[in-house]
């Protein structure tokens, strides 16, 4: 089915609904977005009834509504209610599922050289403490992940695959259901980090054959910060060593035993921030309602526009290679350091981010690249918006 593109006066709807775009220009969405002032509006309302009926009171009363969050992000990622939890953030999803499996000295983790900060930590950890043995495929010379080397670094010892949809620092995206197809043919555990694909691009469980899915709430979904989930399948459930418990994580317990809850909010602390909860469901919400097929269009489209534009400026690099690009525009200035253009973009209210070397390691280091500028948009950028930071650009540095 062809995907509408969005008009112009659906832009200026989704630029109305959002208070921050009216004071500037925000190409750090994959740091975190401006959330849809209906987000903010529903946090704010919840708290402020919470300080006047009590919060666990205002939790009984508004136990239906903040259940639906589950609902919605089961119909978000096309997987069940039951198989989501809800966390902190990204990081705290990833850790929950990598460390609740059984590692053993020798076993293999395969991870990619896109893989995140915080999982690099995670399978460095497990290195130190179980002995595992971590392998890196890295992209091809233009830029794109090589399959077939992920298929060939399987071994009877390779227990993980351990990818990130979208890297922290570049603009590539990983054919996720094609190492999915990798992980189920070998029948090897697969957990997928979409933490900047989430609300970006349309994500299906089942079509990618993930195990574990591991997502933040304030990035691409233009959530509230402090807020995030993860998935985990069904048949994987009882798989997963439970690291932390609290009353909820169980349906019974006695002096010398007790029955973990079967669904996956077992992985979930009872006492958050309901609030937050509530923000993250609306924003979910406002996502489909939109139609993630549309957002997806609209932020290729948007960032393929500024990559021209940028590559058209002589003293500026893009450094986003391979076929599929998404909204993170990475580039440096010739001569100028990444803070220095951070620093002076935000004094023409102008919002953009640094990308450091150890945020994706094993790329930025083969690529000898640190402090890179990444500028990233979502699909309320607009092209004037796009136009105005080239012309800065060209006129501060050029
Ligand atoms: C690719 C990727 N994965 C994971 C994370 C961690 O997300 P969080 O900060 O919500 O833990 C980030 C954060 O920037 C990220 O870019």
């Amino acid at each position: 089915m062809e995907i509408q593109p969005f008009n112009e006066a659906e832009i200026s709807a989704f630029r109305a609904e959002t208070a921050g775009t009216a004071e500037r220009i925000h190409f750090n969405n994959a740091g975190a977005s401006l959330p849809p002032d209906v987000v903010v509006r529903t946090m704010v309302d919840f708290l402020r009834e919470e300080a006047l009926y009590g919060g666990y009171e205002m939790e009984a009363r508004h136990r239906n509504r903040l259940d639906h969050t589950h609902t919605l992000i089961a119909q978000l990622i096309n997987s069940n209610p039951d198989e989501i939890a809800l966390t902190e953030n990204a990081s705290a999803a990833w850790d929950i599922a990598f460390n609740g499996l059984p590692f053993q000295p020798g076993d293999e983790v395969i991870t990619t050289e896109m893989e995140y900060i915080s999982n690099m930590l995670g399978l460095l950890n497990a290195q130190k403490l179980y002995g595992i043995v971590i392998k890196m495929i890295s992209n091809d010379a233009a830029g794109n992940f090589q399959t077939d080397a992920l298929e060939a670094a399987i071994t009877p010892r390779t227990k993980l695959i351990a990818a990130t949809h979208i890297p922290s620092t570049a603009g590539n995206v990983l054919p996720v259901a094609a190492i999915g197809k990798v992980a189920r043919k070998h029948n090897i555990v697969y957990l997928l980090d979409a933490c900047q694909s989430a609300g970006q691009i349309p994500l299906n469980v089942a079509a990618i054959g993930c195990d574990m899915l591991a997502v933040t709430g304030r990035k691409y979904l233009r959530g509230p910060r402090g807020s995030g989930f993860l998935y985990v399948r069904k048949a994987m459930q009882d798989k997963l060593k439970l690291m932390c418990f609290d009353g909820r994580t169980v349906t019974s317990i006695d002096t010398q035993n007790f029955t973990v809850r079967p669904d996956a909010r077992r992985f979930e602390w009872y006492e958050k921030n309901p609030a937050v909860v509530l923000g993250l469901q609306k924003a979910v919400e406002y996502a489909l309602n939109i139609g993630i097929d549309r957002i997806w269009q609209r932020v290729r489209h948007v960032a393929s526009l500024f990559r021209n534009r940028l590559g058209e400026l002589d003293g500026i690099t893009v450094h986003d290679q391979g076929d599929e690009l998404c909204g993170i525009v990475t580039f440096s200035v010739t001569g100028i350091p990444a803070t220095e253009v951070r620093t002076k973009l935000a004094a023409k209210n102008i919002n953009v981010h640094i990308g450091l070397a150890k945020s994706t390691l094993y790329y930025m280091n083969r690529k000898g690249l640190d402090g890179i500028v990444r500028a990233s948009v979502h699909y309320y950028n607009t092209e004037e918006e796009i136009e105005q930071v080239c012309r800065e650009l060209r006129s501060i540095f050029l």
